[in-house]
């Protein structure tokens, strides 16, 4: 009763009720947003998602069994967390033809190298340390160049003269440039960790689902939401991505994966137009 004549006989203390109110609401959504982030792919346990990382006996713990270089206190720059790397370990187990869009220091390459078949070759792909001049550069913005330059230092790797260098082709070129047809339906396993603009994740990808064997599996990294404002391109051209292919988000990681149907022939052309900067 009080509270009403109070209200009625003071307007602004209404507002001003109404504005606090507001704010605290529209907090509490934005913390919620932070803390459960908006993953329009949805996720698969990874048990769910591979026969490999299935540990329900004794013997199946024994199939995820991989050969490891972990990464304490990520002093190797810009590579996957350990649980991703294991999972890409995991995924190159037993597999022939792998390619990788982004070298950087090369510890991904040689973990799959260590774990593909004897006689495995691994392609993977990094910009040249003394030019890394790229075509797409008009669509991207300067946070992604920068970003982009500044991990391409690299010219020895962590799988350089070890057991496993035979394996590994390296390439030193712009990914835009990357010619598809020696490889053209060929590839087992390709890890998409390259340039992370809208513009190149789109690019590579295209290529990569025209190097892509049937029956092979394509993985993308840095699947991150929106907050993440360095793979944000990816994020927003996985999302359209996701509504041509059945992309799946491997629980506990970001990485996104996509395995092509056995029957599937391999793409021609792009799956859809927009090609905007992030
Ligand atoms: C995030 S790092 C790759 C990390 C690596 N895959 C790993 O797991 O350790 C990004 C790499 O992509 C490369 N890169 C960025 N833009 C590229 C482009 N346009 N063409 C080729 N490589 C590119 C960089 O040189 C760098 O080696």
């Amino acid at each position: 009763m009080f509270d009403a004549w109070l209200l009625e006989g003071f307007p602004w203390l209404t507002a001003l009720f109404a504005t606090t109110t507001g704010i605290l609401v529209y907090r509490e959504y934005r913390r919620h947003r932070r803390r459960h982030p908006q993953f329009p792919i949805a996720a698969v346990k990874l048990p769910e998602f591979d026969s490999r990382f299935r540990c329900d006996s004794v013997e199946r713990a024994r199939q995820g069994a991989v050969y490891f270089l972990g990464n304490p206190n990520n002093q190797l720059p810009a590579t996957t967390s350990d649980e991703e790397a294991y999972v890409l370990a995991c995924l190159s187990k037993d597999v022939r033809r792998i390619f990788e869009f982004g070298t950087c220091s090369g510890r991904t390459t040689y973990l799959m190298a260590l774990n593909a078949c004897s006689d495995a070759q691994i392609t993977t792909l990094t910009l040249p340390p003394d030019d890394p001049s790229m075509q797409l550069h008009s669509e991207m913005n300067a946070h992604d160049v920068s970003h982009a330059v500044s991990e391409s230092h690299f010219d020895q790797f962590v799988y350089s003269e070890t057991e496993v260098a035979h394996k590994v082709e390296q390439l030193f070129q712009d990914s835009a440039a990357l010619d598809v047809e020696p490889y053209r339906g060929k590839m087992d396993l390709i890890f998409i960790d390259g340039g992370h603009s809208y513009a190149y994740i789109k690019s590579d990808t295209e290529k990569a689902l025209q190097m892509i064997a049937p029956g092979g599996c394509i993985v993308w990294h840095d699947y991150r939401g929106l907050r993440c404002r360095e793979t944000r391109g990816v994020f927003r051209y996985l999302n359209e991505l996701h509504r041509d292919l059945p992309l799946q988000r491997l629980g506990g990681t970001s990485l996104i994966a996509y395995r092509v149907p056995e029957d599937a022939a391999p793409k021609q052309a792009p799956l859809h137009g927009s090609q905007q900067a992030a």
